[in-house]
């Protein structure tokens, strides 16, 4: 008999509790990859109160537009969370983000400044489950609806983030070649191992970014981190280049794929893309392990 098909697990919250290590240059340039060079409909959620994600996909104007109208993530989970009301989640989707012409299957549910005043209510009701709940169903919804879906963290294991490591199917963390970028890897490993019972997302890969060619501490890095399994480096690293340095202001015109990422930047963010989801596919396959007792075919 066949069971219930289920949805496939593309759900991913991208996170290294170290700041400023590529986390939303890697989340932009993987879903402009994705859509433009594979097809992907690819549904980015800002949960950082900075909003930097949301404004490297909308004009300043656009943004303040949606946060006026209540039209956040921030609304979203207030609606939801604090108001105890249904929430229509496709409404807070916004589709056409992204200035790179040929990605026109990227959307986004932006993020506002406010966030920051509903955690501090989050934790004083303590509402904690409450929030994972509605974590839950929303990543429930989005999971059948598009291929990927990055949860774009800000550093740091706020209430919020918490719940996006427990909800996701994965994580997936960008770091930089360096001490204190290894260190915030080594944390996000201890507060995983800490409440098991809790659930938490699988680990998808470490991605090494902002790698300097030529750099001998940067290749010892690159050696050390590949060493430890239990980060599932990707065998592919991201340069630190100048376009993707630059790929987070957004054009007021529209611009091809290759005039955004184009060399080096473009070859590795695809390299990075195709392997991701050459591990959604491995990670999503059936296995079937064969039945104690059962016949053997020969
Ligand atoms: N491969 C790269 N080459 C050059 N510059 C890069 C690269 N990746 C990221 N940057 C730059 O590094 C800085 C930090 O990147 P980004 O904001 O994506 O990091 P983050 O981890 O999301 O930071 P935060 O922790 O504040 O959310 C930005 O100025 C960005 O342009
Ligand atoms: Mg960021």
């Amino acid at each position: 008999m066949d069971g219930p098909v289920r949805a496939m697990r593309n759900t991913i919250a991208v996170m290294n509790t170290k700041g400023g290590v590529g986390k939303s240059t890697l989340v932009l340039a993987l879903a402009e990859t994705l859509s433009a060079q594979f097809r992907k409909n690819v549904l980015i959620i800002d949960s950082d109160s900075q909003a930097s994600i949301s404004t490297m996909l909308l004009t300043a104007a656009n943004l303040h537009r949606l946060q006026s109208e209540g039209l956040t993530v921030v609304d979203l989970l207030v609606a939801s969370v604090l108001n105890k009301q249904e929430v229509e989640w496709p409404r807070f989707v916004v589709g056409g983000v992204s200035d790179v012409d040929e990605a026109r299957t990227v959307y986004l549910i932006p993020s506002d400044m406010q966030l920051t005043l509903f955690e501090r209510e989050v934790s004083k009701e303590s509402l904690h489950l409450r929030l994972r709940s509605s974590i839950h169903s929303l990543l429930g919804n989005v999971r059948g609806v598009f291929d990927v879906v990055f949860i774009d963290c800000p550093p740091g294991l706020s209430v919020l983030t918490e719940s996006w490591l427990r909800e996701a199917d994965f994580h997936f963390s960008p770091t930089k070649p360096d001490y204190i970028s290894t260190c915030g890897l080594e944390v996000l490993r201890r507060f995983k191992s800490l409440n098991p019972e809790m659930g938490f997302a699988e680990n998808l890969g470490v991605c090494i970014n902002m790698k300097e060619g030529h750099s001998a501490v940067d290749a010892e890095y690159h050696r050390w981190l590949t060493s430890n399994p239990d980060n599932r480096c990707f065998a592919h690293t991201v340069p630190r280049t100048g376009a993707l340095q630059h790929a987070s202001h957004l054009n007021s015109v529209e611009r091809s794929y290759v005039a955004k990422y184009p060399g080096d930047s473009g070859t590795a963010i695809k390299a990075i893309a195709e392997e991701l989801l050459g591990r959604l596919a491995t990670a999503n396959a059936p296995s079937f392990p064969p039945a104690s007792g059962a016949a053997s075919a020969s």
